[in-house]
This record gives structure tokens, sequence and C-alpha cells, in this order.
């Protein structure tokens, strides 16, 4: 069911799925083997591509994760990046990462498979990791002018103990048959087109109430140098919020992207 793409059924799906405006405008690059999308994208903009450029391999052999870990991305999986020229401030770069993962959760939803979200960058599926997002940035007098967002789903391919993937759940929700990489593919590419459509017609706040909805850690129990808080939210400019209790007093703190590792949920 989840192997390698196929050019045709790719575009059967993606007219079945993906919002025309979006439909027209992407040149969709597509790869058997080949170390990373991400990268692949970065190299053809090099060159001069200046369309919604997407690219998509069946496997990677030096997928890259977030915080600098490798993606393992076996056969099986989906492995898609796209590269999307913007100008927003620096200190918004966080956004692109919600609002992805955001629509993304959302267009998964829409098809009965109910994600969640952990922050930032994890899409989690029964409390295991279903697939992550890795954004890459050009940065140019201040302000990020391309943005390069990198998506890997487990399809098929074996996953660690905490992963899970979309055969295994929907094998086990008997509804196998409607699913395939390039379905997947183009549900993955609508959800961008959701998020990134929200995010310019109304703003951070506006996903950042979506990405509530769906967030796994929300009033989850954390330590912070050995004081018990609880999670209440996220910042416009995606940091943790988190309160912190002790005898007699409430702090709310802000913790940075990456300061933290959460769990799958309570
Ligand atoms: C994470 O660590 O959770 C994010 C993983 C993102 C992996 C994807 S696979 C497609 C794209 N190309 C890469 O090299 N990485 C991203």
């Amino acid at each position: 069911m989840f192997k390698t793409l196929d050019r045709e059924k790719l575009d059967t799906e993606l007219r079945k799925y993906l919002d025309p405006a979006w439909q027209k405008n992407l040149s969709i690059l597509l790869f058997d083997r080949i170390p990373s999308t991400n990268q692949i994208v970065w190299d053809n903009l090099e060159q001069g591509e200046n369309n919604l450029l997407v690219a998509i391999a069946s496997e990677q052999t030096a997928g890259r994760g977030q915080w600098g870990r490798s993606w393992q991305s076996e056969q099986g999986g989906l492995y898609l990046s796209l590269g999307l020229p913007m100008e927003i401030a620096l200190q918004q770069g966080s956004h692109i990462t919600l609002w992805s993962a955001w629509g993304i959760a959302k267009s998964l939803r829409q098809q009965g498979i109910a994600v969640y979200l952990k922050w930032p960058n994890d899409l989690i599926l029964e409390k295991k990791k279903l697939g992550g997002i890795k954004t890459e940035t050009k940065v140019y007098q201040e302000k990020i002018i391309q943005s390069v967002i990198g998506i890997g789903i487990n399809g098929s391919n074996p996953v660690p103990s905490t992963g899970i993937n979309l055969e295994t759940f929907l094998n086990q929700k008997k509804k196998l048959s409607v699913f395939s990489l390039e379905t997947l593919a183009a549900i993955t590419l609508q959800g961008l087109f959701l998020g990134h459509q929200c995010y310019q017609k109304e703003g951070i706040d506006s996903i950042l109430s979506g990405y509530l909805e769906y967030f796994i850690n929300l009033g989850q129990t954390v330590l912070i140098e050995n004081c018990p808080g609880m999670i209440t939210g996220i910042t416009t400019q995606g940091e943790l919020k988190v309160r912190l209790k002790s005898p007699g007093a409430t702090t709310e703190i802000i913790l940075p992207l990456g300061s933290i590792q959460l769990g799958y949920g309570q």
C-alpha cells in the first residue's frame, strides 16, 4: 500500500484534495532515493527555481530531523518538502512551524485521523509520534525571505516504540484501502495550504487558538528545576507558557523553543 510514488496517481489525488489556488502554482519533483528533500529544494532554489516548489522522495539517506537529529527515512514513509518564499520578521520564524503543524493536523483530521500536536513540531496519533516538521529558513536583512518546510510522516515504514505508522493505525480501523502515499502527500499539501492561508488572512492568534485545540501537552505537568508547573499555552513567538506553583505563589514562566523536551501525553 505505501511503497513508492506514482506521478499520475499523485496528480489525481492532488486534484481531489488540494485547493486549486495551489494546484496551478506548484512544481513537484519526485525522487526514489536522495539524501534529503529539504536539501534538494534548497539546491533547486539556488539554481533559480522561484515557483512554489515541492520535493517528495520515497527514501532519504540523510533525512534531517529537529534539533540537529537525523530522520530515519526508509521506504514506506512520506518525505516531503515545500519551498515557500515569504517576507516575515526574523522573530516570527516559529510561526511557520506552528501554522504548518496546525494545517496538517486539521487536514488529516478531516480524513478521520485524529492527530494531535506536541510542541512545537510533532504530529501525534494515539499518543505516539506519527511525524514531524523541520523548517529551515533563509534570512536577509533581519527578514525571513525563504523557507523550506520539511515533513516526515510514517506510512508503512518501520517505527520505534514511541512511534506509530498510518498503516498500523488504519489496519486497526479497517480503512487501509482508502489510503496511499499519493493520498497522504495530497492531504499533507492541502494541510500546508490551509495553514498558510489561515496565517496570511487571520494571523498568528487564529493559528494559536487552532493549535491549542489539538495541543496534547496542554494542562500537562512538567518539572522545572524541581518545581512542578502546568503547561498553560503558547506565546505568539511560539514559546511554551508554564504556570509554576510553589507554596503561596504562582508564577508564569516562558520557555524558549528547544529548552524542554515534552512527553506524548499524560
Ligand atoms: C522531527 O525531527 O520531528 C522533524 C523531522 C522532519 C523530517 C522531514 S522528512 C522530509 C524533510 N527532509 C528532511 O531532510 N527532513 C524533513
